[in-house]
């Protein structure tokens, strides 16, 4: 086993960042993602900040690397688990392609490991290729679209409710919709649980990030019985030979029911003035698929979201449930966590676990990284095996096996952190 990169064997040793190398991580942040943020996402982002772990590299005197890890409780298939979420992840222009990247995220993997308390690391990619190595696979993604205010592209007759009314409310209040997001996040995987920290950062509304847009809105759907469904969305208007062509921008838009969920669609693509809906990573298999009149006229792209990382992989899988019955020697190749590498023995079922080491020969062996990509349910062991990622050792075990981790719906992760 090789020895961490925090050992002074490391080209780059890493070391914990504090509250007092704030400006350094911002201004590192800068010049690695190619843009400065306005003062008061800064201001708000520091906040988040203070209760994360970040860890650095220097060179000399100078900040070259940066990574942090939040503690998250993300939903998994049968309950939640605490994750690590990775986040403020760059190296400075002049360091890039040699090592630090690699020094930072083996040394995260190992103090996560070494805390014991997250068996799972989390992240959105800012580009695909490069977590991969490192562990994480591709655990959620989303349809990204344009919804034309046109008629052959409106939702055909659903379901409806007269009981629902639509009501505006302050945008900044959250707690009128967190019952909602809790509910949707009880029953889909990879949805991050939001304390009032986490809510401030989802209904935040920065006036120098809103380019041109309204401030943020937020309409409810409810009855007497309360809310039921909740979009946050902006509006950018603008005219074309005299007709409103502006466009709505949608954050946030979830309900627990489908007439109530559709209710907000429709207001959210009927609007007046406006000429388009841009939707952004909606599930995969959003109801509003099966709603709208004429899918191709929204151009859904499909989008990788959420990449996984098993940071202890026998906790992590006795930390959800399974679909079907399961009993599978699983054979993993790991060489950031050594600890995880070998045979496991993973038997369960829809009411919990167990997962040891095991000498029996394997059903099928396969890489951490694409045991990340099959963890929340979304991802298949069946697509990875026709991607040849995935190797079946005993007949019939990728196909029992990848109907036991599947999970309906499927896992969404609707916020970048
Ligand atoms: C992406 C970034 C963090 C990589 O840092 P780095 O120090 O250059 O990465 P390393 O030198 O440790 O590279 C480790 C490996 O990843 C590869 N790699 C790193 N970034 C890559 C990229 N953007 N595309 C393809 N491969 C990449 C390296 O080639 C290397 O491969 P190897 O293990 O086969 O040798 C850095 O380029 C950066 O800050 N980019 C802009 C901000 C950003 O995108 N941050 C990530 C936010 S999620």
């Amino acid at each position: 086993m090789s020895p961490p990169p925090s050992q002074p064997t490391s080209r780059w040793p890493v070391r914990p960042l504090t509250d007092d190398d704030w400006d350094e991580f911002v201004a590192l942040d800068s010049h690695a993602f190619g843009s400065t943020m306005p003062e008061e996402a800064i201001t708000a982002d520091r906040a988040l900040h203070r209760g994360a772990r970040s860890i650095g590299v220097h060179d000399g005197t100078t900040l070259a690397g940066i990574a942090t890890a939040y503690s998250y409780d993300i939903s998994v298939p049968g309950g939640s688990s605490p994750a690590a979420a990775i986040t403020w992840v760059g190296v400075l222009p002049t360091h890039r392609r040699q090592g630090v990247l690699r020094a930072l995220m083996t040394s995260q993997l190992r103090s996560v490991h070494e805390a014991g308390r997250e068996p799972l690391a989390i992240l959105w990619a800012s580009e695909p290729q490069i977590y991969g190595r490192f562990g994480y696979g591709l655990a959620t993604r989303g349809l990204s679209m344009t919804v034309p205010r046109d008629p052959r592209a409106l939702l055909t007759t659903v379901v409806s409710d007269p009981s629902l009314r639509l009501r505006l409310v302050d945008a900044a209040d959250w707690k009128i919709t967190a019952g909602v997001y809790d509910a949707v996040a009880s029953v889909r995987p990879g949805m991050p649980a939001r304390d009032e920290l986490w809510w401030g950062q989802a209904v935040q509304d920065i006036p120098g990030m809103r380019e041109g847009r309204s401030e943020l809105r937020c309409v409810v759907a409810e009855d007497d019985g309360g809310v039921r469904a909740y979009a946050r969305y902006r509006t950018k208007q603008s005219f074309d030979d005299g007709f409103g062509s502006g466009v709505v921008s949608v954050r946030e838009v979830m309900g627990v029911d489908p007439a109530a969920l559709a209710s907000l669609y429709r207001y959210l693509f009927d609007l007046d003035l406006m000429g388009s809906t841009e939707l952004w990573h909606r599930p995969v298999d959003d109801p509003l698929m099966s709603w709208l009149q004429n899918t191709r006229r929204a151009k859904p792209i499909l989008g990788d979201a959420l990449y996984v990382r098993l940071v202890d992989l026998d906790r992590a899988l006795r930390g959800r449930s399974y679909a079907t019955a399961v009993d599978a020697v699983l054979e993993v190749s790991d060489e950031i966590c050594p600890w995880n590498a070998g045979r496991w023995r993973l038997t369960g079922g829809p009411d919990g676990s167990t997962c040891e080491r095991t000498e029996d020969p394997a059903d099928i062996a396969l890489a951490v990284v694409d045991l990340g990509a099959v963890y929340l349910g979304g991802t298949t062991l069946t697509e990875l095996a026709l991607a040849g990622r995935v190797e079946e050792r005993q007949p019939g075990s990728v196909a029992a096996a990848a109907t036991a981790f599947a999970h309906s719906p499927a896992p969404w992760c609707p916020a970048v952190f």
